[in-house]
């Protein structure tokens, strides 16, 4: 049993192996429709809890959509409805839930929140975002990537905004997976060192900009998210509009990247804010490619941490 709480905490050859059957498993469904079942059936017989504490669109229907399509059934549980939203401890829930279902996926708040139910709990336990990171969003990012570009390795991507929780797993991935990162956005809002450090030690370039045009010279890809997560105040909101609106992904940035560079968004955006609608519906984006994919490396991560 595995759980997956985050990318660096993963081993590289697993997340590599989980990329390789991402792929293969979406090219096996090619031209199915979405509710019909997968030839293999690894989750049959297995109940899958997916516990948001958090609004998601994503994250809810690709977990959802994946372990039916393995042949598993799944329980989507708001935290507000269960005890944990009313005072009773993480490590007694964790204990419970392992009595009844068979994995535990989770979007919550703080990240010890995880990582004291992984610890409870007996069965594996998913990362579905906290205010720290966002795992499997990267990992089919990096899928994304590849499937456009061929191998991520040794390429540049570009975070433009805020160092976020999203920020965080793709410094997580470029130690993994080899790419250099560049960081530009205001030092109020700078990625946290730790992680910083950690890709460095795995051999990668990282850079912290602070100028949007030089940052994104020779990018193969441009990341942003939206200016304001769901973790942060909305008092907050004003400040951090005027911080980073230098940071706008518009196509004037991305004709400094150059023509080849992709654009990524997690979603949800916010259109004209972080980014235009030229660049998420122009030529370089795939937003949407990106969103898709979610459901395929969910599904890998899934069979590894069932290890089937
Ligand atoms: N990108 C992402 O995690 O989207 P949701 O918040 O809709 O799940
Ligand atoms: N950084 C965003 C990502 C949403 C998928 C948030 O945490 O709200």
């Amino acid at each position: 049993m595995n759980h997956f709480l985050d990318i660096h905490k993963t081993e590289a050859a697993d997340l590599r192996a989980m990329i390789e059957q991402a792929r293969a498993m979406k090219e096996a469904r090619a031209g199915r429709s979405r509710g019909a079942a997968d030839d293999e059936q690894p989750l049959a017989g297995r109940m899958v809890a997916l516990i948001f504490e958090k609004p998601s669109t994503r994250t809810r229907v690709s977990f959802d959509l994946g372990v039916r399509q393995m042949g598993g059934e799944t329980m989507v549980l708001s935290g507000a409805d269960l005890q944990l939203g009313h005072g009773e401890s993480i490590a007694d829930t964790a204990r419970v839930l392992s009595r009844y279902v068979d994995m535990i996926m989770i979007r919550t708040f703080e990240e010890p929140i995880l990582l004291e139910l992984a610890e409870h709990s007996d069965v594996p336990v998913i990362n579905g975002l906290t205010n720290r990171t966002h795992p499997c969003q990267i990992m089919a990012d990096v899928m994304t990537f590849e499937e456009h570009r061929g191998p991520i390795a040794g390429r540049k991507v570009v975070w433009c905004g805020d160092g976020n929780n999203v920020c965080a797993s793709f410094l997580h991935a470029a130690g993994q997976f080899g790419f250099d990162f560049t960081f530009v956005g205001p030092s109020e809002l700078d990625p946290e060192s730790e992680f910083v450090e950690l890709a460095r030690a795995r051999g990668v370039n990282v850079e912290i900009e602070r100028d949007a045009e030089r940052a994104v010279e020779g990018a193969d890809l441009v990341v942003t998210d939206t200016w304001v997560s769901m973790h942060d105040s909305q008092s907050t909101r004003q400040r951090r509009h005027n911080l980073l609106k230098p940071y706008q992904v518009n196509e004037s940035l991305m004709a400094k990247a150059g023509p080849d560079a992709l654009f990524m968004h997690c979603l949800p955006a916010h259109r004209e804010e972080e980014v235009t609608s030229a660049v998420m519906d122009g030529p370089h984006s795939v937003i949407f490619d990106e969103a898709e994919n979610r459901l395929h490396a969910q599904k890998a991560i899934m069979r590894w941490c069932f290890g089937v």
